[in-house]
């Protein structure tokens, strides 16, 4: 079994982060997205990959999987030119997946869980194709199965008005080479994307069985701030155990889970678990709180931080609280001290400030 890993796409959903990032390499408690989806892949025994890159930001998804062998694999790069479908991205990697099954992950969905039980499923039944469903509260914003009594798959509908089910999509799914043909099949749909969900459509439509695991634990879709800070707050709750690598002056206190990298320096600070701390940060005189990330390389001083995501080189400076916060990498936030109270800003494109 091989698997295609989809990261090429526009990513409008995060702008501004991804005006200048890839959007799978957003760090999850320090982590880009991307790595999780590998580290999945890697867990379920699949050693041949496929990553769809685009020409935008296909070199920095290059550089952070490298040859693959971090995760033990071998990767193979995939230009897609334009972002034109799931089922495009897949039409566009047929050479690499020839007659092979395989895993299709989206690399800005975060599970709970890896794949390597559906991906036994899948080999123990051979349906031909696999996909993971999760129950959701607001089925209207997502494909939406309908299944039949025995858990097989009836009719897929993108975003319903009347949802048959509350069983969303997830991001992953499993075929056979019997995907291609009912790709072939297919015609873009109204925003000019081969969909996916068309596709499998199709598949149920050709009579081929279309199977579906329902996803028990959490799935996070990475796509916007508020979900980028949820999946953020629940990998660091799972995930982060007490790590103090970095160095604590005899002034500070460090409570609870909170993982500090090498390099990186408290001072006179007090920091409150669960919280992730990357490489060469320095917290100066400030507090930070549970659910905060702190990239590489950032410098907080004078400030009170707490449920926020801070991305690598960033600067804070006497701000007294910032909370469900996300900033990008390289900013600064300042709190000036002149006498006219006026804010000073040069902010980039499609950014939102909330004063
Ligand atoms: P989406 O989040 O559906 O699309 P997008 O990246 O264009 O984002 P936005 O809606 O914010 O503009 O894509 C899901 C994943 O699949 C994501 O990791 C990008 C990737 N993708 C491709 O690789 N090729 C494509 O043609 C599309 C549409 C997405």
């Amino acid at each position: 079994m091989k698997a295609l890993v989809l990261s090429g796409g526009k990513g409008t959903r995060l702008r501004p982060l991804t005006h200048t990032m890839a959007k799978q390499l957003v760090p999850v408690a320090c982590k880009p997205i991307l790595g999780y989806v590998m580290d999945h892949i890697s867990e379920a025994g699949i050693k041949d990959v496929g990553v769809i890159i685009s020409p935008e930001t296909g070199e920095e998804v290059k550089r952070y999987i490298g040859s693959g062998r971090k995760w033990g694999i071998k990767v193979k790069y995939i230009l897609q030119s334009e972002p034109l479908g799931l089922a495009h991205a897949v039409k566009t990697a047929e050479d690499f997946l020839g007659e092979d099954d395989f895993v299709m992950y989206l690399g800005d969905n975060l599970l709970s869980y890896g794949i390597k039980a559906a991906r036994e499923r899948f080999e123990r039944e051979r349906p031909d194709a696999l996909i993971y469903l999760k129950e959701v509260e607001n089925p209207r914003q997502f494909g939406v199965a309908e299944l039949r009594r025995d858990g097989s798959i009836k009719r897929l509908i993108e975003k319903p008005s009347k949802p048959p089910s509350n069983l969303a999509l997830v991001g992953v799914y499993i075929f056979t080479k019997r995907i291609h043909e009912a790709i072939a099949r297919i015609k873009p749909s109204q925003r000019g994307e081969l969909e996916i969900t068309d596709a499998i459509q199709m598949l149920i439509d050709m009579g081929y069985p279309v199977m579906s695991e329902i996803l028990e634990g959490w799935w996070l879709d990475t796509g916007k701030k508020d979900d980028l800070l949820q999946a953020n707050t629940i990998v660091l709750d799972e995930y982060i155990g007490r790590a103090l690598k970095g160095q604590v002056d005899k002034e500070s206190e460090v409570v609870g889970r909170v993982d500090i990298d090498r390099g990186a320096r408290i001072l006179r600070s007090r920091i409150r678990g669960p919280v992730k701390i990357g490489k060469n940060a320095v917290i100066e005189n400030s507090f930070i709180g549970p659910y905060t990330s702190i990239g590489e390389g950032v410098m907080i001083k004078d400030s009170v931080i707490e449920h926020s995501v801070i991305l690598d080189g960033s600067e804070i400076r006497g701000i007294e609280r910032l909370e469900d916060s996300l900033i990008g990498r390289g900013a600064s936030v300042i709190k000036n001290r002149d006498r006219h109270k006026a804010y000073r800003l040069m902010i980039g494109d499609d950014t939102v400030v909330e004063v």
